[in-house]
């Protein structure tokens, strides 16, 4: 099924209105983030692996055509922090920890049937908490364009592309940037995903429509609290459904 157009019915009337955003909780600012620290077990921040996986469980919306959708995401695995379920950036699921973005894709992978993609850079982040708030805020503080590691390459056959990654600093992470002035998304829609400490998507989902302006970005997106990660599923496959993906 390879040219079919992808209809979303339900939720595009507010496309454009990503002035509103209120959506999923956002509120302002969270930029103090909790400073967790136990142990330190490096690891590469690129943990979560990139091939575009094409694995085909099937679910309402992969019926429905998940050789179009693709599922991109940034995730940053945090190797510290109180446990591995609450308030951490990682989530433990059947023996394994990813990332909470990560965790949060692949779920969206088996329903869609979708391909996976993750937001990979050359430089690795730390995945110690308070060393990563740090360099993340300095990478906005100078507006970096980190540089991507992996790149699409079959960006013409996907008609739906759900976007993940955590609110950094109220905002997206700086890779994400790199990311959208790579790509052009004209004519497809962007349906965004993100996991984060209390802000929501703050001001993110206008800041995707405006470095996208010919793509449907969907403004009520899944934001869900780090917290809640590791009970989210049903909400993610609900959320899913709830979007009736469906071709023509
Ligand atoms: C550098 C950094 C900045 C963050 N800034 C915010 C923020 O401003 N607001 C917020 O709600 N959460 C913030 N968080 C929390 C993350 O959004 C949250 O832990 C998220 O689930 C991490 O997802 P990941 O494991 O996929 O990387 C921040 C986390 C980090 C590491």
């Amino acid at each position: 099924m390879s040219k079919n157009l992808l209809k979303i019915s339900g939720i595009f009337l507010s496309a454009m209105l990503v002035l509103s955003l209120g959506a999923c909780g956002s509120s302002s600012q969270n930029n103090t983030e909790d400073t967790r620290q136990e142990s330190q077990t490096p690891a590469p921040a690129a943990e979560a692996g990139n091939d575009v996986d094409s694995s085909t469980e099937t679910g309402t919306a992969a019926e429905a055509g998940g050789g179009n959708i693709l599922i991109a995401y940034f995730s940053v695995m945090e190797t510290d922090g109180v446990d591995t379920v609450a308030s951490a950036s990682r989530v433990a699921v059947d023996g394994e920890v990813l990332g909470n973005n990560q965790y949060i894709a692949q779920i969206i992978q088996q329903e869609t049937g979708g391909d996976l993609f993750a937001i990979e850079t050359v430089q690795e982040y730390p995945t110690t908490h308070d060393p990563l708030l740090e360099f993340a805020y300095n990478e906005r503080a100078e507006n970096a364009r980190p540089e991507l590691a992996a790149h699409i390459e079959n960006l013409d056959s996907y008609d739906v592309i759900f976007l993940g990654y955590p609110n950094w600093n109220s905002d997206l992470p700086m890779p994400l940037y790199t990311f959208l002035e790579e790509y052009d998304f004209s004519g497809k829609t962007i349906i965004p995903f993100t996991t984060h400490g209390g802000s929501g998507f703050s001001r993110t989902i206008q800041t995707i429509s405006e470095l996208q302006p010919n793509a449907t970005v969907i403004s009520d997106g899944l934001a869900i609290s780090r917290n809640s990660v590791s009970d989210a599923e049903s909400d993610v496959i609900d959320w899913v459904n709830g979007l009736n993906l469906t071709e023509e």
